[in-house]
């Protein structure tokens, strides 16, 4: 008898690709999952704009081929299988309300911000088509010290890390005024889980009620490592976007009334959580450079 204390048995990994609609249902068939969360995606927006084809490819039509199979495995088993999707606060765009709710209209602004907006109402369609348990999580920026180096946060406070190591001397960004409702990844993960608990499914706007600027995340980056943002930042007009989300804040009352979900990190904690892990990794680079 297989230990169930042993992550061994708990946790495995299968290989699939989003293209790939054969292998997503042979893969939802084998393993009859009680909830699927579906986060893959081409996450990142500037990209989309070079490669449009490739994120409708993996972000739209990727999660057709999901619930698809979602829906068959259903079918044929009997067995209900809640679904997740990752909707996103880029549905938004141009925002046409302060805060944003879920009734607010959405307006997307990027390649990925409109493939998103097709998965959100693929799958309400299959919740109201098939009777399906799905919910969309409409999140906003949620970030960690796990998060990648492209996005905002990350870029500055991995410069951050490596400035005050000495091993770089500027960083270089695109729209500083840009303004983001910015949490913690796992709070956010904590409130996709929530929802799949819940009787019934729905749509949630997930995400702190705070907006700051991308120079006030710079701010309180550099500060944190005892800098200012300003002897070190330079605008490169390579990173601003063809055409841009100015703002995005979120109004998560209803998740807060439907389940209790509170974040419980601040983007200054954030922050400060961020640059300490970076000006470790730094500090390590700085060794490894130091000895080779
Ligand atoms: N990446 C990046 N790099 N963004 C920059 C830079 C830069 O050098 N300079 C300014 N910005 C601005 C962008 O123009 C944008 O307004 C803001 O910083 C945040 O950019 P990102 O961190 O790349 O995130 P995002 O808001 O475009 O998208 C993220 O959040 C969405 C939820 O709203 C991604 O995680 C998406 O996948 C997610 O859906």
């Amino acid at each position: 008898m297989k230990d169930p204390r042993d992550p061994e048995t708990r946790f495995f990994l299968h290989h699939g690709d989003m293209t790939d609609a054969s292998c997503i249902s042979s893969i939802v068939s084998k393993i009859s999952p009680d909830e699927v969360y579906n986060l893959a995606a081409q996450s990142h927006v500037k990209i989309s704009f070079d490669q449009p084809v490739y994120t409708c490819e993996i972000d739209a039509i990727g999660t057709a081929k999901i619930l698809n199979a979602v829906k068959c495995a259903q079918e044929y088993s009997g067995k209900t299988i809640r679904f997740y999707q990752a909707s996103s606060s880029e549905m938004f765009g141009k925002v046409q309300e302060v805060p944003q709710k879920e009734t607010t209209p959405f307006w997307p602004r990027s390649p990925y911000g409109c493939a998103k907006l097709f998965s959100h109402w693929l799958t309400i369609n299959y919740r109201e088509s098939y009777g399906i348990h799905a919910s969309c999580g409409i999140l906003y920026n949620h970030e960690s010290p796990r998060r990648g180096e492209t996005f905002v946060t990350r870029k500055i406070t991995r410069a951050v890390g490596r400035i005050k190591m000495g091993i770089q001397k500027k960083l270089y960004l695109g729209n500083m005024d840009a303004l983001r409702d910015w949490g913690f990844a796992g709070d956010f993960v904590e409130a996709m889980w929530l929802m799949l608990q819940q009787d019934e499914p729905s749509d949630y706007v997930i995400a702190t009620g705070r907006m700051v600027s991308v120079r006030d995340f710079c701010e309180m980056a550099f500060s944190a490592a005892g800098l200012d943002y300003r002897d070190f930042v330079e605008i490169d007009p390579r990173y601003f976007r063809p055409a841009e989300v100015d703002q995005l804040l979120g109004d998560p009352s209803k998740a807060k009334k439907k389940f209790g979900w509170d974040p419980k990190v601040s983007v200054e904690q954030l922050a400060k959580m961020m640059v300490e892990h970076d000006l470790d990794l730094a500090y390590r680079e700085k060794t490894l450079q130091d000895i080779v």
